[in-house]
């Protein structure tokens, strides 16, 4: 799955609602970890991630073959901290 908000409507919550959603979904379905794949440079996604209690857990150098730089980071979420920061909220 990819992961995207049109520019012209990027900082106004929608990702956070999309990713809550799949977040609430992974819950439903007793799914306790979650992992995706960041371009290394791309900050904005980074931040985005690590707000929503993602962490790096991996470098992977060379993932991507067609774009530069081509290294990622894996990160990670259990899904039991969304539960409980939902219950919170
Ligand atoms: C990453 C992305 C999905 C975030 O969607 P969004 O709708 O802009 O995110 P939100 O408005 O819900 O932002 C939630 C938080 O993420 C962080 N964030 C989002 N955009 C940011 C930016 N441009 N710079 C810094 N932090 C950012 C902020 O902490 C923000 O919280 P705040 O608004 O209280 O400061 C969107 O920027 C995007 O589509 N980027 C291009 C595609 C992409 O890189 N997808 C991820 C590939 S793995």
């Amino acid at each position: 799955m990819t992961l995207g908000v049109l520019a012209p409507y990027r900082g106004l919550g929608i990702g956070t609602r999309l990713l809550n959603h799949v977040l609430d979904l992974c819950l439903k379905q007793n799914i306790q970890e979650i992992y995706l794949h960041v371009q290394t440079n791309n900050d904005d996604a980074i931040n985005f991630y690590k707000k929503l209690g993602f962490e790096i857990t991996e470098t992977i150098k060379n993932y991507y073959t067609n774009i530069d730089p081509p290294d990622c980071f894996v990160l990670t979420k259990l899904i039991t901290t969304h539960l409980k920061r939902t219950n919170n909220s």
